[in-house]
């Protein structure tokens, strides 16, 4: 049987050709003073990386966008490093996340010590829609089909200077979308094999 390190670098060899991804291994792991309580396990470890990569990739802290906040323990995250950060969502859940009512309220109130964060009730599709904003940093976390991730991934990459996808090793179909992202818009795309994989996309 293959220890973990070997598969690791496994992986990484693998999606070095197939994905074209570059290797990337953060040099230190600083974990953000205000978090909240994780819901759920996904993006905990994560956290203890923004400020590798902030650094790593030397943008700038102003802004930040988030597709995909749920209960908002990634928004908290990256609410610690960034003076405004802009958090989409339904609000309602997906097949992947699952389904859990209209979560808006409790979200919010989740985030009540963060007055840099604004949250906004949305679908993805409606907010991009004729929106030119730009953001230092934009991360990636909704739904995880290919269709959803290269359709808000490719705007995301379009708009931002570092672009992050969560899940980019547990779901294929993420990490897949990602690499086409990069092959239109040609910049460099690193994963994480931490907590589900963080697909790391930026310019050099
Ligand atoms: C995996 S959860 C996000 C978890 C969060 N990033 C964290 O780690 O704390 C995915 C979220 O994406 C939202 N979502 C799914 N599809 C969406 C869409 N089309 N537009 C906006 N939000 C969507 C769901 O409502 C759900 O809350």
């Amino acid at each position: 049987m293959l220890n973990t390190g070997l598969l690791d670098r496994a992986i990484a060899i693998i999606d070095g050709v197939k994905y074209k991804a570059i290797n990337y291994h953060p040099k230190k792991y600083v974990r953000p003073d205000r978090l909240i309580n994780p819901t759920a396990k996904a993006w905990v470890g994560l956290e203890s990386i923004l400020s590798d990569i902030i650094e790593f990739s030397k943008i700038e802290t102003k802004s930040a966008l988030e597709f995909g906040v749920e209960y908002g323990y990634s928004t908290a995250a990256i609410a610690n490093y960034f003076d405004s950060v802009v958090g989409v969502d339904t609000f309602t859940g997906d097949p992947h996340a699952g389904y859990h009512g209209n979560i808006l309220e409790k979200t919010r109130n989740n985030l009540m010590g963060f007055p840099n964060i604004k949250l906004v009730k949305s679908d993805y599709k409606d907010y991009i829609l004729e929106n030119t904003d730009r953001f230092d940093l934009v991360h990636v976390d909704i739904i995880h089909t290919y269709e959803d991730t290269f359709q808000c991934g490719l705007w995301a990459a379009q708009h931002s200077t570092v672009t992050l996808f969560h899940d980019t090793q547990s779901y294929k179909e993420v990490k897949q979308a990602v690499s086409d992202i990069a092959k239109k818009q040609p910049r460099n795309f690193t994963t994480i094999e931490n907590s589900m994989g963080l697909g790391f996309y930026f310019e050099v």
